[in-house]
């Protein structure tokens, strides 16, 4: 498995993958690919990784900035992130995982934020920080890893795109 940043024509597969892992989760509202479009379109897909095996796209993850009490920050937001239902728990959401925490690392990021299960999240350093929230969140759910001894507080927006429908 190999982990590149997204070509333009990864587009459709980047869509059909994420509609395929998110579909029938309960805790989603299956906007996520349309999410990645969003983003893209305001040029705020900082970092697009996809996995590859051979030529086939087997996984993919987005990061996009968000903001620290209204104002912009270098943190990032990781998400959404997907692999194919047939191929997961096979390393690949992992692998996605630390590569783009070391790719945000070599960008200078302050640190990352994200909604997902602790249970999976924890292994890569996420925790649950009161001091830094995101109101919508449901309890737990909501989890960051500072990148450098920089320790901000308040309240985490992630980009508009998140709110398409
Ligand atoms: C979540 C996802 C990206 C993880 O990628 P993956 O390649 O399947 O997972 P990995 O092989 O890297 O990791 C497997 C480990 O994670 C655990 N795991 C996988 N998904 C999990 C989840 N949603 N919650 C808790 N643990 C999870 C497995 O039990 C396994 O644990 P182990 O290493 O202790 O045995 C992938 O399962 C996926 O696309 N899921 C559907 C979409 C989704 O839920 N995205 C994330 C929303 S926050």
């Amino acid at each position: 498995m190999r982990i590149r940043l997204e070509r333009p024509e990864d587009a459709p597969t980047i869509r059909a993958l994420t509609d395929a892992a998110f579909k029938g989760m309960p805790f989603s509202n299956q906007t996520e690919a349309k999410v990645i479009d969003a983003l893209r379109a305001a040029g705020a897909l900082t970092l697009s990784l996809v996995a590859t095996e051979g030529s086939e796209i087997v996984g993919h993850v987005a990061f996009s900035p968000v903001k620290i009490n209204g104002e912009a920050s270098d943190w990032y937001g990781l998400g959404p992130v997907s692999v194919w239902p047939d191929r997961q728990r096979t390393g690949i959401g992992q692998a996605l995982i630390r590569d783009g925490i070391r790719r945000l690392r070599s960008l200078s990021a302050g640190g990352c934020v994200l909604f997902g299960n602790p249970a999976y999240y924890r292994r890569f350093g996420f925790e649950s920080d009161p001091d830094l929230y995101d109101v919508d969140a449901p309890p737990g759910a909501f989890q960051r890893l500072p990148l450098n001894s920089s320790r901000p507080r308040g309240e985490v927006s992630f980009h508009p795109a998140f709110e398409v429908s």
